[in-house]
């Protein structure tokens, strides 16, 4: 299927930024929030969330989870300057290895903008869903936590 192979050249762009973080050695690493490590206890890495995390609460018994932001957080993508944003807040539903009702993170491409709607742990895998398209990506790629464009340290 042409739309989902785009899907996934696409999604691919995400982690890009997320790799090349480790190379800059004057960027230091982030500090890791409570909804960083409680991602982990879900099974899925902690670069799922950038470093901007503010706040965080999470309803243990039905998984409804809220992460605040310090402010709309935007990621371009190497090499083709795709756009990703996370809005202010992010919602969801979390369940082990399963984000389900996300709402909050978008990718810009072919002038329109495309809501990442679950992600799904498989294996050594993350695998995102668009809607009814799936991409997968090894979870190594999402190790750490990247910074929200403007808010590298400037140092
Ligand atoms: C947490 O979820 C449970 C089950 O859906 C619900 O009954 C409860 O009211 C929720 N608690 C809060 C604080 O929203």
């Amino acid at each position: 299927m042409k739309n989902s192979l785009f899907l996934f050249s696409l999604l691919l762009f995400i982690i890009l930024p997320f790799s090349s973080q480790t190379q800059t050695p004057n960027i230091p690493k982030p500090p890791l929030t409570q909804a960083h490590t409680e991602l982990t206890t879900y099974g899925f890495p902690v670069g799922l969330l950038p470093a901007s995390v503010q706040k965080y609460t999470l309803n243990q018994s039905s998984g409804h989870f809220a992460v605040e932001l310090g402010g709309t957080c935007k990621i371009t993508l190497p090499p083709d300057n795709y756009l990703a944003t996370y809005s202010k807040r992010i919602t969801g539903k979390i369940d082990q290895g399963k984000i389900a009702e996300l709402d909050g993170i978008r990718v810009r491409a072919l002038f329109k903008w495309w809501s990442i709607t679950g992600i799904r742990s498989s294996g050594d895998n993350l695998v995102f869903e668009v809607g009814m398209v799936t991409a997968k990506y090894p979870a190594k790629n999402f190790d750490e936590s990247p910074f929200c464009e403007g808010q590298h340290s400037s140092s």
